[in-house]
């Protein structure tokens, strides 16, 4: 199988810190890949790249096999590749259906002379979106204000699927989030990815992840450390990849738990070029 998504030496910097070093990653159809670090490892610079709010200084994307080159977000959401950060970009003010609509209304002919919003049928495949990814709401017709986090989480995500996203990325989605809503929209990840849709999600709850991704993918200062099998290992071997206390599989960060406990203490620059002279 060839994989939907794949990132070959992907580098972004910002002036002198190098933010994602020559990151490569592989995403297949239907896997849910939990993309894991700590904080300022990388993970979002990375996913900013593949959903083109940055441009990579060096490296490669495909997706569906062809070589692309994302130049803005509008441009990923056209080729299919859907982002969810935590500020979700919904309308408070508009119902449910209205914002699965948002920006592509349906108009229908109102009495052979001038276009009306068409509210039945925008109802209704909404109504039939949400059924397909098994999410209940109170009412379609509410005002997303008056919906909890994960319904509202939810209905992100309805837009995304309707408006035919292939790929879907995920930033931290269950933060915020009640215990019942995390196990909703984790669940609605597990809904996806059996739908053939692939998944990368980054959360640092641990927890969440193992129940969801086939996949890790551990970074570490802008590096991929290394990369399991979700069932082939456990949260301490994740941990100790995660901070630095185990050794990734690549030779140039095995001095990370040195660099790692370090960082705290600096101020400056954590310039990888510092870490290999070491
Ligand atoms: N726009 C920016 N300008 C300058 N530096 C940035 C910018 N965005 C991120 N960085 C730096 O790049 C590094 C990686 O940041 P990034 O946000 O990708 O980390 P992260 O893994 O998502 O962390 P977290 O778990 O805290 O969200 C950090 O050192 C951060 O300070
Ligand atoms: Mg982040």
């Amino acid at each position: 199988m060839e994989p939907l998504l794949e990132v070959k030496n992907i580098t972004k910097r910002f002036g002198g810190l190098t933010a994602v070093d020559n990151m490569d990653m592989e995403v297949f159809p239907g896997e849910v890949v939990g993309l894991l670090g700590d904080n300022g490892a990388g993970k979002s610079t990375l996913i900013k790249v593949i959903s083109g709010v940055y441009h990579a200084d060096a490296g490669t994307i495909f997706f569906e096999g062809k070589e692309v080159r994302i130049d803005n977000p509008m441009h990923a959401l056209r080729i299919g590749i859907e982002t969810l950060y935590q500020d979700l970009a919904l309308a408070e003010n508009l119902n449910v259906y209205a914002n699965i609509f948002l920006g592509r209304e349906k108009l229908k002919r109102f009495l052979g002379l001038i276009n009306v919003l068409d509210h039945d049928y925008m109802l209704n495949e909404s109504k039939k979106v949400l059924d397909r990814l098994e999410i209940e709401v109170p009412s379609l017709k509410n005002q997303i204000r008056t919906l909890s986090g994960g319904q509202r989480q939810a209905v992100a995500i309805s837009r995304s699927i309707y408006w035919n996203a292939k790929f879907l990325i995920m930033d931290e989605p269950t933060a915020a989030l009640g215990v019942a809503e995390q196990k909703n929209v984790l669940d609605l990840v597990k809904t996806l990815s059996s739908q053939g849709v692939p998944v990368i999600i980054i959360s640092h709850q641990l927890h969440d992840v193992f129940s969801v991704a086939t996949k890790l993918v551990i970074m570490r200062r802008g590096k991929k450390v290394a990369e399991r099998i979700t069932k082939d290992t456990t949260t301490d071997e994740i941990v100790g990849l995660i901070v630095g206390s185990l050794p990734g599989d690549y030779g140039d960060v095995n001095d990370g738990a040195k660099e790692t406990a370090q960082v705290g203490k600096e101020t400056g620059s954590v310039d990888e070029g510092q870490e290999g002279k070491q």
